[in-house]
């Protein structure tokens, strides 16, 4: 006989069970309240949609983009839903009706923008492109509850939206800690479930060479490695260990079509000439003292930096760049130009010889050594232009005189961006206050992983504005978006990552998606739990503290 405390823990423990097996029932409704918030959702007089495993996913014949769209939306029901819908391609409207169906209309405003429309008889995701019709899955995605059912009931509704902003970025730094193409392919779908579409992906550093060059081989045979790293912030103890990796060109491609298949194009960081060690441990005659240098085992700015006055080093980053452009078909490539000091150039004869050479003279508070570096940018953004491509790079480029065809990434705060904007620069905002999600998520740090320092909140992500309201407003088209960015010092395993992306991510979303005015953070907290639920499905690491609203987060 069970005691009356055993009843009561198995009575306990069926009623935990029982609601999570319960499909099929009323409780399983779409909510179409997801992040980023779309723009309208109008009610229809319609009965629900009762989506089941019956329903077919429909695409346009022969349209290879949407076929490989439907198949996504079906692995994403099954993942969301435990249902399994077939997909099949469709020649004539007419076979809509009783089914899911993708569709391009050229009426839909904007590049990404979608429509989903709801009925009792069918449910159409329609975009002017495939990228559309991508975000309207992706929205379609979320509205679904998670977790087993035989039946999902979608409201009759119109659902539309369009993002304000065409480049949503995250950034990730894959140098101070190496990730494997599993995990940047993660952090591909997290980005997609978020509707955000570029990857700034820094692949070289002082502390490592992550991206093969056929050309180079040493760059990642010797710079793709460093004999130990400090611990913690610069301290005096380095762990000794051998630590490394990097992405073989084949790896590259896969990853490059793995983010373009969810319209996600990947934006390659080689920056220079500063954090440029591991390429100068293998190749030491590119710097100006001839070294030897070593990988670099601790964080910061080095004075090791590009000898500009040999003719080799332009030739060597022309050979890169070259192998670089061919590798990622995106428009960009990231030439870096951050945290560059210009000792070594002031005392090197070959670098004076150069700018001799060039005629270089100092200009107002540009030294002549800054203009150098203006010079190597400039050749950088001529070489590349033969390839098709445009340089972007971090806000130090402003200081060097280059010219407007490059694109500024304002991190040193938002004024540069604003500054680089004026002068008629495109740029992207990413100041490190309140972007850079390498920082706490807290002012209350002792029990978080440990990180580079700041406190950026979600609140403070949320009520960024990327438009600086100084800005005329026919200069106002130049802030092309924003980019949250994930330096990886501190970061050493996938799951830190994901903690410090998760949920900011979200919030950073909703500031590229929705219009300022169209923003509420009260609104935004009580959508936020149904994301998450989301994040536990695929087992992403989040801040799960972060959904408490901030008075209250305060321990
Ligand atoms: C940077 O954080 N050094 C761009
Ligand atoms: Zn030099």
């Amino acid at each position: 006989m069970m005691t009356f405390k055993q009843i009561i823990t198995v009575l306990v423990i069926l009623l935990a069970i029982v609601p999570a097996q319960a499909s099929g029932t009323d409780g399983h409704r779409a909510n179409y309240q997801v992040i980023p918030l779309p723009g309208a959702i109008h009610g229809i007089k319609s009965a629900d949609f009762a989506l089941t495993q019956q329903r077919l996913i429909n695409y346009p014949t022969g349209n290879r983009d949407m076929e490989r769209n439907a198949a996504m939306l079906g692995q994403y029901i099954e993942e969301m839903t435990g249902m399994h819908l077939s997909i099949r391609p469709t020649r004539s409207t007419r076979e809509i009706a009783d089914n899911v169906s993708l569709l391009l209309d050229d009426k839909i405003k904007g590049e990404e923008g979608y429509r989903i429309t709801v009925t009792a008889r069918s449910v159409e995701i329609a975009g002017r492109t495939p990228a559309g019709v991508f975000q309207g899955i992706q929205v379609l995605r979320k509205s679904l509850p998670v977790g087993h059912a035989a039946i999902v009931h979608l409201p009759a509704a119109q659902i539309e939206g369009e993002p304000r902003f065409g480049y949503r970025g995250m950034h990730l730094d894959c140098v101070r800690h190496f990730f494997s193409t599993e995990a940047v392919k993660r952090y591909i779908d997290i980005m997609a479930l978020h509707g955000m579409n570029r990857l700034h992906w820094h692949l070289t550093d002082d502390q490592g060479w992550r991206v093969e060059i056929k050309k180079y081989p040493r760059l990642t045979e010797v710079g793709g490695w460093r004999n130990g790293t400090t611990l913690g912030h610069n301290s005096p103890v380095n762990d000794g260990i051998r630590y490394g990796g990097y992405y073989s060109q084949e790896e590259i491609r896969d990853i490059v079509r793995y983010a373009a298949d969810r319209y996600i194009t990947i934006i390659p960081e080689i920056d220079m000439p500063g954090h440029m060690v591991a390429a100068m441990a293998a190749y030491p005659e590119l710097g100006c003292t001839g070294g030897p240098y070593e990988v670099w085992q601790r964080w910061g700015v080095t004075d090791d930096i590009l000898c500009l006055g040999k003719d080799n080093t332009l030739r060597f980053v022309e050979d890169v760049l070259a192998e670089v452009a061919q590798l990622f078909p995106g428009e960009m490539i990231h030439i870096g130009g951050d945290e560059s000091p210009r000792v070594r150039w002031e005392h090197c004869p070959r670098c004076q010889q150069r700018i001799r050479e060039l005629g270089i003279k100092a200009e107002g508070n540009q030294s002549a050594e800054a203009l150098l570096q203006g010079y190597l940018t400039t050749h950088v953004q001529q070489f590349l232009s033969g390839y098709g491509k445009r340089i972007i790079g971090w806000d130090e480029l402003l200081g060097c005189k280059v010219d407007t065809t490059a694109t500024i990434m304002s991190w040193r705060g938002p004024e540069p961006g604003a500054q680089g904007a004026q002068l008629g620069h495109d740029v992207v905002m990413t100041p490190v206050d309140p972007l850079y999600f390498d920082y706490y998520q807290t002012s209350s740090t002792w029990n978080e992983p440990q990180a580079f320092g700041g406190c950026n909140t979600l609140k403070k992500v949320y009520d960024f504005e990327p438009v600086a309201d100084k800005l005329p407003a026919d200069k106002r088209h130049h802030i092309l978006g924003a980019q949250a960015n994930v330096w990886t010092e501190y970061i050493t395993c996938e799951p830190q990552i994901q903690y410090q992306v998760l949920p900011r991510m979200a919030a950073l979303a909703e500031v590229l998606w929705l219009e300022p005015q169209e923003k509420n953070y009260q609104d935004f907290l009580e959508r936020l739990p149904r994301l998450a639920q989301i994040y536990q499905l695929y087992n992403w690491t989040y801040r799960a503290k972060s959904l408490i609203p901030e008075d209250e987060n305060k321990d």
